[in-house]
């Protein structure tokens, strides 16, 4: 069932499912959630159970206010405390050290813990509302099955986990892609996940240089959002510079030509098609906007019935990392 998230009794009714343990359908500015009581090991199972995920993948634990991440987290470095300062609420994840023996399930058995002060309004007063019935964190994935492209509308988790789940619309999604995660475990910031927010900002709020994970020695705690296949539309995706594009499209399209696969087209450049039928949309040239529309986009073209869809390369800037980065995982499937 899906709730007008603009309406304060359907935010209350939502709060009150989560405080009896049920799973909720949420929006943030990012992608949607399907959140459960982050204290309560048996409803955060259900989230597992529910996605299909394994449940040693640890998920994000959301909350109202930056006062409330000491219920989780045991140890706050100075350089984590200047970023949640300048970066929450606000599409931003840090992973911490721990507390012991809370939030043990939506840790995934890790002695650490993921945490997100959200700044989309709906999630905003959901998690400030459940926090007065004793919720003091709400554990939420993306709304999707395991491995498929996270939800950026109500219809898309309502597409997911059909008309059983409570679900709070709050719109499309503003972001578009997953937030932004700098482990904060490891004396340094790491970048476990790129985002909306970059790796300037990042620095620049830190005041320290932001490592990657793959230059690290030490083994990455496991993260669904960083498997190399991930974020994977139902048809295959491929990557490729647009004037490769525009040569398959020549050259091997008519091979699919008549009926015998669909493909589609999502290119910053118009392209000529030989084709008499070929699924074209047009990439956006601003990065926030391809990110804002880029999991809709691929959703349509599965229920358009394509079976290939053909990506132009986006460019190489800073700013398109996270496009980059989902789309390369969604090329790896
Ligand atoms: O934008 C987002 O972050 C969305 C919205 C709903 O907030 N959530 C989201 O959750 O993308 P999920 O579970 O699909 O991705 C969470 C990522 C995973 O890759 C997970 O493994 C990682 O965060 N993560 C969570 N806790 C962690 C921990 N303790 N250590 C390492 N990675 C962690
Ligand atoms: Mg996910």
């Amino acid at each position: 069932m899906i709730l007008d998230g603009s309406d304060p009794a359907s935010v209350r009714t939502a709060a009150q499912a989560l405080r009896r343990g049920e799973l909720l359908g949420l929006p943030t500015e990012t992608v949607y959630g399907l959140g459960a009581d982050a204290d309560n090991d048996a409803a955060v199972a259900r989230i597992f159970v529910a996605k299909g995920r394994p449940s040693n993948h640890p998920l994000i634990v959301h909350v109202a206010d930056a006062a409330d991440i000491d219920h989780y987290a045991c140890e706050v470095p100075d350089f984590a405390r200047r970023l949640l300062q300048a970066c929450w609420p606000g599409p931003l994840t840090v992973i911490l050290p721990r507390r012991a023996g809370v939030g043990t399930a939506a840790a995934g058995g890790q002695d650490s813990i993921g945490l997100r002060c959200p700044s989309h309004p709906v999630a905003h007063a959901l998690l400030r509302l459940a926090r007065d019935l004793g919720v003091c964190g709400v554990a939420a994935p993306s709304a999707n099955q395991f491995g498929r492209v996270s939800p950026t509308t109500a219809a898309h988790v309502q597409g997911e986990f059909g008309e059983g789940l409570l679900i709070l619309d709050g719109g499309p999604c503003e972001v578009g892609i997953e937030s932004t995660i700098v482990d904060c475990t490891r004396g340094v910031p790491v970048l476990l996940r790129p985002g909306r927010i970059s790796r300037q900002q990042i620095e620049a709020a830190c005041g320290e240089s932001l490592r990657d994970q793959d230059a690290l020695p030490d083994a990455a705690p496991r993260a669904s959002g960083t498997l190399e296949a991930h974020y994977a539309p139902r048809a295959k995706l491929r990557l490729m510079d647009g004037a490769l594009l525009q040569t398959a499209l020549e050259v091997l399209g008519p091979e699919f030509d008549g009926g015998r696969a669909t493909i589609a087209v999502y290119a910053r450049r118009p392209l000529r098609s030989p084709l008499s039928k070929v699924l074209y949309r047009r990439m956006p040239d601003d990065a926030e906007a391809a990110a804002r529309e880029l999991f809709a986009a691929l959703r349509a073209f599965d229920a358009q019935g394509a079976n290939l869809i053909w990506v132009e390369q986006p460019p190489q800037g800073p700013q398109w990392e996270g496009v980059r980065d989902r789309l390369q995982r969604a090329a790896a499937s």
